[in-house]
């Protein structure tokens, strides 16, 4: 490793920022810990290859950057080309597990949208992007058929959460067999696999330079039918998208109806990838228009009603109730006495986070991992406030990151809580599963918001942490208990996006230039918000 001293790493640091096209970092705020990071790992002379890698072999080497090649890397890498499906010879995605000890099949052995994410950038990086194109264009074709829910149909645009290829030997046919959510449990669609079916799009034609895909007709009208659902006018209030519970990751009731925060970040990601990709002709201008001015309105709307600090939430903490008029100061009025008790404890004096969910009179106080990360990576986060989320995870580290990066949301929700949120869902009990459960994949999330605000160190933490027990584990699903240490209670073994977000996260921290694919820098068009605020002025 090069020993660089702190001055000139903070000069470097400069100019990464500006080599991955992103906001300049906050260093006056972290310095200290960014003289032990980037430096320390060595990683420097690798972040300016804007379109990735190309044509290099499995696996990549790790032995770049001074980085040792870990056993595990060959080992994930093994297990994610075994869970590759194949329409007519053609790779075309991963299956969720391949868990052969598993009794229950259920929709493990499908390929699902959100699952194959982080197998397609994996692919990406390592210079395979024939599978996440093969992928893109059968989901798009998916896109168009009539789906329906008993007599109900769903709108155009929408994208399935799965689909599988049944293969007949002796007809010698492939079938393709989708699910939007007539088959899932609890009959919910999947709001966000055509967010992130936008997003997978504009990663792939960053990292290949091939805009030749994005540019198809099939692409423009897929993005166009996917914008169409949920640019649509109707009776809201707020620029913020109205959701059922389970309509994402968290795909059981778990009080994430309203308006989660995984969807929100997803969305305003999804409409900035969609920006960079529609075509300048009639219908595409008209989709931007209606784009810039959601951007404008859901940026002002997270930023300022979703952000929560120590100053915010003694501000809510004071808050007066029933004020009337557009001069509320409560605009929800949310009743300070329905401030959960824990959120009191967890709040440091450093840091902030978006909160879960905000609507009438309800704020949902939970933290969740993925919608913090994807708002640092689409830059919905200022870069004040996701240096301040990097400095929660710093200060409360145990409770959301403990033994097995990463906790999906905190706390968990217990006793009659429970009952009444869930509906008494064995699955998800207190610290298991959707309900504070630890998952592994949330680890190139993680990793990717690390690197974009300067703190690979605390990447290289949780990748450590993971490195201990994953395969030793054999993939878990996801993990149980306060601090993750105990393999979950149904989670499934050979859990695809595990092995591939280990292997992303891998990647990522090796060679940074990848975070252009699943990044975007900051829009300077999009005004800040000016709010007094102890984590925005220190
Ligand atoms: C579970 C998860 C969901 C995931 C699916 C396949 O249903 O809750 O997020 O996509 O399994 O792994």
């Amino acid at each position: 490793m090069e020993a660089v001293n702190s001055s000139s790493s903070i000069s470097e640091l400069d100019d990464i920022s500006r080599l991955l096209d992103r906001p300049r970092l906050n260093i006056e705020r972290k310095r200290s810990f960014d003289e032990r990071s980037f430096s320390e790992m060595g990683i420097f002379e690798t972040v300016n290859s804007p379109g990735g890698r190309s044509g290099l072999e499995t696996p990549v080497s790790s032995d770049r950057n001074s980085f040792e090649p870990h056993p595990m890397v060959a080992e994930a890498w093994d297990a994610l080309r075994r869970s590759l499906v194949y329409l007519r010879g053609q790779p075309v995605g991963t299956v969720a597990a391949y868990d052969h000890a598993s009794e229950e099949v259920l929709n493990y052995d499908q390929v699902f949208v959100r699952d194959f994410v982080p197998s397609a950038l994996a692919f990406l990086m390592n210079g395979e992007p024939d599978i996440v194109k093969n992928f893109l264009l059968k989901t798009i074709q998916i896109q168009g058929r009539e789906k329906k829910i008993d007599r109900f149909k769903l709108g155009e645009g929408a994208m399935p959460a799965s689909f599988k290829i049944l293969h007949d030997p002796i007809k010698k046919t492939d079938t393709v067999i989708a699910d939007f959510g007539e088959s899932a449990i609890g009959r919910v669609a999947p709001v966000e696999s055509g967010f992130w079916w936008i997003v997978l799009l504009r990663a792939y034609t960053k990292s290949t330079g091939d805009t030749s895909l994005a540019d198809t007709t099939e692409c423009q009208k897929g993005m166009r039918l996917i914008l169409s659902l949920c640019l649509s006018e109707g009776f809201d209030t707020f620029p913020t998208l109205l959701c059922a519970d389970g309509c994402s990751m968290v795909d059981r009731r778990m009080g994430v109806y309203g308006y989660p925060i995984e969807i929100q970040a997803l969305f305003f990601m999804a409409l900035r990838s969609a920006m960079s990709m529609l075509k300048h002709d009639t219908e595409g201008k008209e989709f931007m228009e209606r784009i810039v001015k959601r951007l404008h309105a859901l940026s002002f709307h997270m930023r300022s009603y979703f952000w929560l600090d120590f100053q915010q939430l003694n501000d809510i903490y004071r808050y007066k109730t029933e004020e009337y008029s557009h001069t509320a100061v409560n605009k929800f009025n949310v009743i300070p006495d329905s401030i959960p008790e824990w959120v009191f404890d967890f709040m440091p004096l450093r840091g902030g986070y978006f909160i879960g969910n905000v609507s009438p009179a309800r704020m949902d106080f939970r933290w969740f991992a993925l919608g913090n990360c994807v708002a640092i990576l689409g830059s919905l986060a200022t870069p004040e406030q996701s240096a301040a989320i990097m400095d929660l995870i710093e200060e409360r580290w145990e409770e959301l990151v403990g033994e097995m990066p990463v906790k999906i949301c905190h706390p968990a929700i217990e006793s009659h809580e429970w009952r009444i949120v869930t509906g008494c869902d064995p699955k998800n009990t207190r610290w298991s599963y959707h309900n504070g459960g630890s998952w592994p994949v949330l680890l190139w999330l993680l990793t990717a918001a690390c690197i974009k605000t300067g703190r690979p160190q605390i990447a290289k933490r949780a990748i450590d942490l993971t490195e201990a027990r994953l395969l030793k584990d054999g993939w878990p699903e996801y993990y149980d208990g306060k601090s993750g240490r105990f393999i979950g209670k149904q989670a499934r073994k050979f859990q695809t996006w595990s092995i591939a977000g280990y292997l992303v996260a891998k990647m990522l921290l090796e060679d940074p230039s990848h975070l252009g694919m699943i990044s975007l820098e900051e829009d300077k068009q999009i005004k800040p918000v000016i709010k007094r605020s102890y984590s925005w002025t220190c």
